[in-house]
């Protein structure tokens, strides 16, 4: 079984759709051992115990500092031992520690197609609002690996989403959700679990099925 922590902060529909992609088969041999959130009132802690998930919640309110903040979210990670830590929407910064832990086993999805529209200040909504300020015409999602930088780490799926005329940030958001992210993560982690993802120094590799070669 290939296991998997996943991360959140908000309503959850990335995480939602990992879950529909394990009941329903395309993620077969994955299974979620644990979803943490440092938000107590994030909608996806609801999804996970709907679908029978361990659910915790590492609030950086109950500690005095945020290195104890991060210390105990590390831990609480490693108690579920994962193959994969997953961050689905998750708006903490990962601590170096715990990138060290797992090294190229941690992935975000970014809502733009980086390296356009990320880094400092690029999360949620934002993202779509200076997207649609820039006046690009295409955008997309990201689903990336991890490392100490914000964002930067080897890029493993991208897809991209027209911009139609009239679009508002909630509007493009949506669509952006629909058509890319809630389709690339789940893919992402199929590949990974399957071990067909090898990355060469800040670039991934997506090895032709019925090959081994996560590195
Ligand atoms: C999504 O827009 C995702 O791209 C970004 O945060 C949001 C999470 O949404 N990382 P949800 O919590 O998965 O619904």
């Amino acid at each position: 079984m290939f296991h998997l922590v996943v991360c959140v902060s908000g309503g959850g529909t990335n995480l939602q759709h990992i879950i529909d992609r394990i009941a329903d088969g395309t993620l077969a041999g994955v299974s979620i051992s644990r979803v943490i959130s440092n938000n107590p009132g994030a909608f996806a802690l609801e999804r996970a115990k709907k679908a029978g998930i361990e659910a915790a919640c590492v609030s950086p309110r109950e500690f005095e500092t945020r290195d104890a903040f991060y210390m105990a979210l590390v831990d609480c990670v490693k108690e579920a031992a994962p193959d994969l830590v997953v961050l689905a929407g998750f708006l903490v910064a990962i601590p170096p520690e715990m990138i060290r832990a797992f090294p190229n086993r941690i992935i975000n999805i970014h809502p733009s197609l980086i390296p356009s529209f990320c880094g400092k200040g690029y999360y949620g909504i934002h993202v779509h609002e200076r997207v649609l300020g820039r006046g690009v015409k295409v955008t997309g999602a990201t689903v990336h690996f991890v490392d100490e930088g914000m964002d930067s780490g080897p890029i493993i799926l991208q897809k991209a989403v027209e911009i139609q005329e009239g679009d508002t940030p909630e509007v493009l958001q949506r669509r952006v959700m629909e058509q890319a992210e809630w389709k690339i993560l789940p893919e992402a982690i199929r590949l990974i679990a399957a071990g067909r993802v090898r990355v060469e120094g800040n670039v991934t590799h997506i090895l032709p099925d019925g090959t081994q070669g996560m590195a």
